[in-house]
């Protein structure tokens, strides 16, 4: 059992109003949020389209479906307290680019929103078991599902040296990597093989000469590109983005938070190659100050929209 299961979720939705506004939810629309997480935007979707309106909550991870899902469902309001029927919703513990496979298995023909709000919840970087936090000397996983694919510990003890170097420059944008991959190989030979998030976090500060920015933990860069690999963020964003557009009925909104450079740069790619959409946000929206100054995730959180063509707005 790891800390999540006894808790409920501690994610705080970034860019909430923006989002809310992105999606131009109304009363019976139909939309997907992507990735659920705690369900935090999810909790703001589900009275703006309402009376009516449909819900289907996707999460790659287990735990967000069916720990934070079961009790972010017992605290909806019943219809009584709301006063309108609640929409039809559904969690489905699944990764966003299978949206049109489940939209074709529901006999849904598109919908009217989908949301993805990419990177990781704060329940993920909370739980020491899960190795997304370098402070702990959790396990170092850093699966989004950890019943699938390969933990980042067995991932550092199967890929040669250059292989690990390689990955941490491609996803991490990490000067350091080949010092980092050195050392990460020698304490293999050693026999002292990094299989801990604080274990791994040491070896890298190091190897990184602090910044002058101090804020940010040299690990992170190494973390993050971890995180990509084990997972295949990148690859799935970039499909899905190709496919999304087709799951939209004509005025349907796509509204993706990313919080890296690498991601937000195949989003704004893929808006721009994709023919059936209009880009709503010339320039990413950022959180204000005072959002900032409340939820340090929102800081490098960035918000696009776009709409499928052919709806009344045009
Ligand atoms: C930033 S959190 C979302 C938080 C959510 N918007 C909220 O307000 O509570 C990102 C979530 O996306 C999930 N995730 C990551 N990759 C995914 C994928 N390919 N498909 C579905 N969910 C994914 C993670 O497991 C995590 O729970």
């Amino acid at each position: 059992m790891t800390d999540s299961d006894s808790s409920t979720s501690m994610h705080v939705p970034v860019l909430p109003s923006e989002v809310i506004e992105g999606l131009d939810l109304a009363p019976g629309k139909t939309i997907i949020d992507g990735t659920f997480g705690g369900g935090g935007h999810a909790r703001l979707i589900v009275p703006r389209i309402s009376p009516g309106g449909m819900l289907i909550g996707m999460d790659r991870d287990p735990h967000a479906i069916h720990q934070y899902g079961a009790q972010w469902r017992d605290a909806l309001p019943g219809p009584e307290i709301a006063g309108t029927p609640l929409p039809q919703i559904e969690l489905i513990n699944d990764s966003y680019h299978r949206i049109p496979q489940v939209l074709q298995e529901r006999g849904l023909d598109g919908v009217d929103g989908i949301l993805l709000d990419l990177g990781l919840s704060s329940d993920q970087l909370n739980d020491p078991a899960r190795g997304f936090s370098y402070q702990t000397s959790g396990d170092l996983d850093l699966r989004f599902d950890p019943t699938s694919g390969e933990a980042a510990r067995d991932l550092l003890l199967r890929l040669p040296e250059k292989e690990i170097a390689d990955l941490i420059y491609q996803f991490g944008e990490e000067r350091c990597s080949r010092r980092i991959a050195r050392r990460i190989v020698e304490r293999r030979k050693e026999r002292r093989a990094v299989t801990t998030a604080d274990e791994l976090a040491t070896l890298v500060r190091s190897c990184v000469p602090r910044s002058k920015n101090h804020r940010i933990d040299p690990a992170t860069r190494t973390f993050q590109a971890l995180r990509i690999a084990v997972n295949h963020e990148l690859r799935i964003v970039k499909q899905a983005l190709e496919d999304l557009p087709g799951c939209l009925r004509p005025g349907g909104r796509l509204a993706v938070i990313s919080f890296h450079s690498l991601e937000d740069r195949i989003v704004k790619y893929a808006f721009r190659e994709a023919d059936d959409l209009e880009i709503l946000t010339r320039k990413p929206l950022l959180a204000s100050d005072r959002e900032n100054a409340e939820n340090p995730r929102a800081r490098s959180a960035k918000l696009r929209v776009a709409v499928k063509k052919g709806g009344s707005q045009d």
